[in-house]
């Protein structure tokens, strides 16, 4: 079977990462990578810092701190933020290492080769009174296609496209208006590629409908050349004596970072093949929809334009925006949920368990609610499959003195939840892989459901009769609910696997497993706890996200 190579979106060492990050991104991957691990096969999940960009920059200057400084900080944080939500990377890399700059500098020279590349010069934007280049987010302005106001020159955040050509501009660090300079720079032949990038795109049907129609759409409005050069000191460096002083811009280095990490993790251990590898492996870039331009063009034109040596990713897993009480996320202007504000406040898996709950394999924007989290965590977490697992526990403990019960003739409940327990792997296993995570998470709940309504029809504290087999067969759904959690909630999947006192890890476990009662009889199980603490919203300080 093929290995997988899972990228999960670069965070930008420039600020913390929030559960927008989260629910986009790293968790659907994370899911899914974990998932694979279970099935046995070669996974790696791959991410690193997004370190150059004007933004940064912009930030080190305002901190009288180097860049490399300065990226180091947000690296150390977003590193520990993502252990703590136990975000299960297999490397984590940085778009300033030496490799990555080596590789685009590889990959420049032979997209230069390939003629690809060709030198203009273009007017840039010069703020007289700071005495610089102005690339990309020093200028704000309105956008030329759809006209909305306050817009950086790299990307406009209202229409999703790169303004070429941005209208009444305005320095970032002055305000004043900045004049033109000339400059050489290197342009890539994006429009050149609109033919291939059309076939690319609508005979790969692994690409979400919803993005690829769009896509098409800005191919048809047709494509323009790529200015990959900045003025600046803080980027790869562009391997031309002609150029010093000059640099490659962000998003031409940056998802290249996706190939050099992948390379270095291999030949860190010894492999050599990274390229072999690669090119016979199933590739997924996981992303959010705000960058849906730069994943579905940019990229796949430059693997092109290097003649395939990497191949295309197969898959561009596209997620939306998370709102906080439905309206839009601001880091500046402090409408976010930080990650590490949420954790002071709830373990991990709670934010993993309602993310995961209400994120669909779609653009659509998903909407954080406080009331409707505390619900979902209350009423189902904890309410639904913490209940069962807790009063299987608990009755074991008392009535059968921590000993699974031995089963006997199985009745007509017994055989309809064993058939159900036989299936669930499956069926959530389906989901997981087609990337519903949300819907593999409903399946657990429905799953999760039954097993109560099994519990509840048999009344084991009825009928000593026949709570033997319930008891046994309970203690093997929790056994089936631990590993088919364990994608989803790690922690307090390992913690059931613990109260059960089974050999290993929960998440060294086949899939398959899930759907076998291989737990046998007078198995004892372990020390048992409570999983979940119920969240009472009365304590809670939630003001900083009050809607006013
Ligand atoms: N740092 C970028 C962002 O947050 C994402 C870069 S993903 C990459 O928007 F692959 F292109 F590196
Ligand atoms: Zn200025």
């Amino acid at each position: 079977m093929k290995s997988l190579i899972i990228t999960s979106a670069l965070p930008y060492a420039n600020g913390e990462i929030h559960l927008g990050h989260i629910a986009s991104t790293y968790l659907p991957a994370d899911i899914f990578t974990r998932y694979w691990r279970h099935i046995g096969r070669e996974v790696y999940h791959l991410c690193a810092t997004d370190d150059f960009g004007t933004p940064i920059l912009i930030n080190a200057e305002k901190e009288s701190i180097t860049p490399q400084q300065y990226v180091k900080t947000w690296r150390d944080c977003d590193l520990k933020d993502f252990r703590s939500l136990d975000i299960s990377f297999d490397y984590f890399s940085q778009t300033s290492s030496e490799k990555n700059i080596q590789l685009t500098q590889e990959i420049f020279n032979k997209l230069c080769s390939n003629g690809h590349i060709y030198e203009k010069d273009v007017i840039q934007f010069f703020c007289e009174f700071d005495n610089k280049f102005l690339p990309d987010r020093y200028v704000m302005g309105r956008c030329p296609f759809c006209f909305s106001e306050n817009q950086y020159s790299d990307l406009c955040e209202n229409c999703g496209r790169v303004p070429d050509k941005i209208l009444e501009p305005r320095c970032r660090i002055c305000g004043r208006v900045p004049v033109k300079k000339t400059s050489k720079h290197y342009f890539f032949r994006l429009s050149t590629f609109s033919r291939q990038l059309k076939d690319w795109l609508t005979t790969n049907h692994n690409l979400q409908s919803d993005v690829r129609s769009y896509v098409l759409k800005w191919i048809d409005d047709g494509l323009v050349d790529w200015d990959i050069t900045r003025d600046l000191s803080w980027g790869v460096p562009i391997p031309r004596k002609e150029a010093t002083g000059q640099v490659f811009y962000g998003w031409f280095d940056n998802h290249i970072c996706y190939i050099s990490s992948f390379l270095s993790f291999l030949e860190e251990s010894g492999n050599n093949n990274g390229k072999e590898i690669w090119n016979s492996s199933e590739i997924f870039h996981f992303i959010g929809k705000d960058i849906v331009y730069h994943h579905y063009l940019f990229l796949p034109a430059i693997r092109m334009g290097i003649g395939y040596e990497y191949k295309l990713p197969d898959y561009i897993p596209t997620r939306g925006h998370l709102m906080l009480s439905n309206r839009k996320i601001s880091k500046s202007r402090g409408w976010y949920i930080g990650l590490r504000d949420f954790l002071q406040l709830f373990p991990s898996d709670y934010v993993r368990f309602y993310l995961a709950r209400v994120t669909p394999y779609s653009q659509t924007d998903i909407n954080f609610d406080w009331d409707v989290f505390i619900e979902r965590i209350n009423n189902e977490l904890i309410a639904n499959i913490g209940n069962f697992i807790h009063r299987t526990l608990s009755f074991i403990k008392t009535a059968f003195e921590g000993i699974v019960p031995e089963a006997s003739a199985y009745d007509d409940i017994d055989i309809a939840i064993v058939n159900r327990i036989s299936g669930i792997s499956n069926i959530v296993g389906t989901a997981i892989s087609n990337n519903e995570i949300e819907k593999a998470m409903r399946e657990i709940l429905e799953f999760s459901t039954a097993l109560n309504r099994y519990f509840q029809k048999k009344e084991p504290w009825q009928d000593r009769q026949t709570s033997p087999n319930t008891l046994y067969i309970s203690a093997n759904a929790v056994q089936s609910l631990s590993i088919l959690l364990e994608p989803f909630i790690p922690i307090s999947a390992e913690r059931i696997w613990d109260q059960l006192n089974l050999t290993d890890n929960v998440h060294n476990q086949e899939w398959s497993r899930a759907s076998r009662l291989d737990m046998s009889a007078h198995h004892k199980i372990g020390e048992i706890q409570p999983l979940f603490e119920k969240i009472e919203k009365r304590k809670l300080n939630l003001d900083k996200w009050k809607v006013d």
